[in-house]
């Protein structure tokens, strides 16, 4: 059996024993390390019948609905968080239930989310609070139809932090304004997944730019009002805000790798796709015009991230080609259902990989490179804020998690500063059109009131949160070759 030396260096005595005796722990994390689970509100509350998502789901497989109860079953979800040992539950507040209509705040959502964060404190689980995940009032639409693409609603968000900053401060320490800016400036205007459903991809530097320009305004005038408003400290560990994002990443590698076009392909997509927004929220550094010259065009940007949150599942293959999504000259890789013969037609690789039940390869390498480039980039604290697997038989996810965070802790002895796991996903949700896929470490029942049961891969999960490690036992049943 293995003993890293960042376990000897690192782990209280105690632990050093059992990291190196052979018996019990064998990968172990270091003291203090926050683990926990994610949810969206959207997700799981049911019925955000304000925000933009519940008339436009009319397009989508299934509707939301009463997704899984989790706005009247709030209570069971945090004792979930803490049959599992785990100490911070990351959960998001739906803008449209606290301000259904501009400048009407409705009080019983806002005493709706201190009854949520008074539950998890009872039973000391931190908080990790996103503002934004996906969605957005009704109302914001009203003001302009395309609202993140022209501004206006950077202001209007900026008011309902303030609230939620005001109310919450005093209970809440850990805040994410945005979730995966990346994904939801695509989805709602780069290909019209999500309202207001423009398609701009095929112009990025006009269509998405603006966008994302927005979004980081936004979340740079989030960052200072947290931190001025939010002045309490709630759990006593000295910082009263700590602001990060939740930012997807995918390992992207060349769908040639002996093509040097296709490995500086990957270049430009990952700067574009993975590093923009933290790159313009730690560094000031937003390329407006997609040339990537590390040009500082917004110096007052620089520093606003304490921490970048990582959000990772699987890995995406790119292709050079002349001219598409000019000036970014690639293609990006579908890989999932019908898409990857056509995409195999113009060139992309079928996926080599097993794959999780969204098509999605599974690659735990890809984890460590990715959070090793992210510290190396940054050097900021590093949080991974999702990561998890569709996986309808439950087989998979206990290798799953297992592999994942056998590469996670290589990132964090190979030295990259890591202090946090939350699991995609607390309990099956609403995946964005269909119930089908399913995240959780808990399974719902939707038939039979919501009933909640913990997967075969949620005890594993226990099992790694209560040592703080991998078991060897675990790693004999579960690891990859390189870590048995
Ligand atoms: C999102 C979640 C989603 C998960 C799985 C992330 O992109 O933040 O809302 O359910 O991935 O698709």
């Amino acid at each position: 059996m293995r003993c890293h030396a960042w376990t000897i260096l690192c782990a209280p005595i105690a632990l050093i024993h059992s990291a190196c005796s052979g018996a019990e722990t064998s990968l172990l994390f270091p003291p203090g390390f926050m683990w926990g689970a994610a949810t969206a509100a959207y997700q799981i509350e049911g019925y955000n019948t304000h925000s933009d998502l519940w008339d436009w789901e009319v397009k989508y497989e299934q509707r939301s609905g009463a997704a899984a109860n989790s706005y009247v079953l709030f209570d069971e979800d945090a004792e979930l968080v803490k049959r599992l040992g785990m100490g911070v539950y990351r959960f998001s507040i739906e803008w449209a239930r606290l301000e259904p209509r501009n400048n009407e705040w409705n009080a019983e959502a806002i005493e709706h989310y201190h009854e949520v964060l008074r539950s998890l404190r009872s039973r000391n689980i931190r908080p990790m609070v996103t503002l934004h995940h996906f969605t957005n009032p009704k109302w914001v639409y009203e003001i302009d139809p395309s609202p993140w693409e022209n501004g206006e609603v950077v202001r209007e968000f900026e008011e309902y932090v303030r609230l939620a900053a005001r109310e919450y401060g005093s209970e809440v320490d850990m805040w994410i304004p945005f979730n995966e800016p990346n994904v939801y400036s695509f989805g709602a205007y780069g290909i019209g997944r999500f309202p207001p459903g423009q398609v701009g991809l095929l112009n990025p530097t006009e269509r998405l730019l603006p966008v994302m320009q927005n979004m980081v305004e936004a979340h740079v005038q989030a960052y200072r009002m947290l931190h001025e408003v939010d002045t309490a400290d709630a759990d006593g560990d000295g910082v009263a805000a700590w602001v990060g994002v939740g930012q997807a990443v995918s390992a992207i590698e060349p769908a040639d790798p002996d093509s040097a076009a296709d490995r500086a392909a990957v270049d430009r997509y990952a700067r574009f796709y993975v590093w923009l927004f933290p790159d313009a929220m730690a560094r000031g550094n937003f390329d407006s015009d997609l040339r990537f010259d590390e040009a500082i065009e917004r110096p007052d940007w620089a520093g606003s991230l304490d921490f970048l949150g990582l959000q990772y599942y699987s890995r995406l293959k790119v292709r050079a080609q002349e001219g598409l999504l000019d000036p970014l000259n690639l293609l990006p890789c579908a890989s999932e259902g019908a898409l990857t013969q056509i995409f195999g037609v113009l060139g992309c690789p079928a996926p080599d990989l097993p794959k999780t039940d969204m098509g999605w390869e599974i690659y735990p390498e890809g984890f460590y490179d990715v959070v090793r480039q992210a510290w190396e980039r940054y050097a900021l604290p590093v949080v991974v804020t999702e990561n998890g697997i569709a996986d309808q038989t439950g087989e998979k996810r206990a290798p799953f998690i297992v592999q994942h965070l056998a590469q996670l802790h290589r990132a964090i002895r190979d030295g990259a500063d890591v202090r946090g796991y939350m699991h995609w996903s607390l309990l099956d949700n609403y995946e964005w059109g269909s119930f089908r896929p399913r995240f959780g470490l808990y399974s719902v029942d939707y038939e039979n009131g919501f009933a909640r049961e913990l997967t075969a891969g949620g005890a594993v999960y226990g099992e790694i949160v209560g040592a703080n490690g991998i078991s060897s036992d675990l790693l004999n049943r579960f690891g990859s070759d390189d870590f048995r």
